[in-house]
């Protein structure tokens, strides 16, 4: 198969907001217990964080983490996960009917994200709390002090104001299993309320409002329109959530999810826009695609959990090799929206649906890590309108393309220096690509690096004890010549082609 890439180095879609390189850590499973934080660990440090999470979280490259969740934040008492750890209470946590023991909340969070080297995303309770506590929280985390909330922080040891500014307005409130669940008239009033207090106490937060828990609710498109139409003043965002899966095991049409995150996006974009235009605005409201990845592996196993333990083995899907290129696919997509996506995180961080697993011995990288990693480093800058003449293939959306792919470019004015990386996923299960693009505008430009993410067996797996199995090699025949970019992209294969 052949395919030809068309770049124009003037040609802009937007910059890269470096946050939809963002993930999200949620109190589920040993995501936080066992995961972040395991005081008991020779693993960890003074604070009770793990050293190696840390490190392999730094790595990655997450400028964003989103926190507390999720579905726990639906019915979440901010303050119970605050002050002295042994006056902290033990609560029933029913999204996930678990134990919550509040070993871990706010304060150390912010702890975290300062040694992780990110920033916090941070969500409030619209399921089963209101304005009311939104205000607390804020009041809590951003002014300065004199305050009932903000004296509270200093005297739990933090003088500092933590300074949050992006703020989720509840999780998922179009979900039926929702704690607080709401109708989209409901929650937008709801939202509009709770934001415009919050702008009131800091008008320098931006704000997030809940869009649908995926494409395929019934509600979809209605549930934007309405909720946009009640709080359009207050929101920045509109968040978006999708998970997908290989249940069928149809790797095509499992790697064809791209077209439907692409339709996603595009709609929300519409509606957005189709709201701004009633309204008379001026202001568009931007995309938050604050859940994302692939999640199934682990449903089965779940429904054996005995509920109200602590922290248990939950949602710990174990990614394969074609997980993987799915996840290249989904980071590509939302790149080519850079304009309207700014903010995305892949869900979630460690443990629970994740790229970075623990045991109490070690962490290690799962193989969604790689692609994630790769496109957070090298696709900062520019992303170029990328046109791919590339063959198809028949899937339930449509066609789809063999071949997924966008172009991003770094140009680094203080030092003088810009480099254009291609990312690309060649769907085809059987079948090389021979990959051309035309760069003669970026005179001079050679291969700096040709990364390649493959491996024969679509199932394969990273574990503690082979954690080396499915990682990228720099093996790539990229080349170029008269200023024409060649390279064969083997069958079912992520590549990173860097160029300067
Ligand atoms: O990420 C796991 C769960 O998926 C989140 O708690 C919820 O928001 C979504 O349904």
């Amino acid at each position: 198969k052949k395919s030809v890439l068309h770049v124009d180095r003037y040609m802009k879609v937007g910059e890269v907001d470096e946050r939809i390189y963002g993930s999200f850590i949620e109190h589920l499973g040993r995501a936080v217990y066992e995961g972040i934080y395991q005081p008991d660990s020779p693993l960890s440090d003074e604070n009770g964080f793990r050293r190696d999470v840390m490190g392999l979280v730094r790595e990655l490259g997450v400028p964003v983490v989103r926190y507390p969740g999720g579905n726990f934040v639906s019915g979440y008492h901010w303050e119970d996960g605050t002050g002295p750890k042994e006056l902290r209470p033990q609560r029933i946590e029913p999204a996930w009917n678990v134990i919550e023991t509040n070993q871990f909340g706010l304060n150390e969070f912010m702890d975290w994200t300062s040694l992780a080297g990110t920033a916090p995303m941070m969500a409030v309770n619209l399921g089963t709390r209101g304005p009311e506590d939104a205000k607390n929280i804020l009041e809590y985390c951003n002014l300065k002090g004199g305050s009932y909330y903000s004296d509270l922080r200093i005297a739990h040891g933090y003088q500092k104001p933590h300074d949050i500014k992006l703020w989720c307005l509840g999780n998922e409130m179009d979900g039926p299993w929702q704690m607080g669940h709401k109708t989209a008239y409901e929650y937008g009033r709801i939202a509009a309320e709770t934001g415009r207090v919050m702008k009131m106490i800091d008008p320098d937060v931006e704000l997030v409002a809940c869009g649908s828990s995926s494409l395929y609710m019934d509600t979809f498109g209605d549930w934007e329109d309405t909720v946009l139409s009640e709080c359009y003043d207050q929101a920045d965002y509109i968040s978006l959530h999708q998970y997908y899966d290989n249940c069928a095991d149809d790797t095509p049409g499992f790697l064809a999810n791209t077209v439907a995150m692409d339709q996603f996006i595009s709609s929300v974009i519409s509606i957005c826009d189709a709201v701004k235009a009633k309204k008379r605005k001026k202001k568009s409201i931007h995309l938050s695609f604050d859940e994302w990845n692939v999640w199934y592996h682990s449903k089965e196993q779940d429904k054996k959990l005995e509920p109200w333990c602590k922290a248990p083995h939950q949602l710990e899907d174990i990614y394969n090799f074609e997980d993987a290129l799915l996840v290249a696919g989904m980071l590509i997509t939302m790149l080519r929206h850079a304009d309207r996506v700014r903010i995305a995180c892949l869900a979630q961080l460690v443990n629970v649906i994740a790229p970075i697993m623990t045991s109490d011995t070690g962490a290690w990288k799962q193989t969604i890590y790689y692609p994630f990693a790769l496109i957070s480093k090298y696709g900062r800058g520019t992303v170029l309108h990328t046109v791919a003449d590339t063959p198809v293939y028949e899937c339930r959306y449509g066609d789809a393309p063999y071949l997924d792919s966008v172009c991003v470019l770094n140009e680094n004015e203080a030092s003088e220096t810009a480099e254009l990386t291609i990312f690309a996923v060649n769907k085809d299960l059987k079948e090389s690509m021979e990959l051309s693009c035309d760069l003669r505008q970026f005179e001079g430009y050679q291969v700096k690096e040709h990364i390649v993410l493959t491996h024969p067996d679509l199932k394969a797996a990273n574990t503690q004890s082979a954690p080396d199995l499915v990682k990228p090699s720099a093996g790539g025949n990229a080349k170029i010549e008269g200023g024409i970019l060649s390279a064969i992209l083997c069958d079912k294969s992520f590549h990173v082609i860097r160029l300067a």
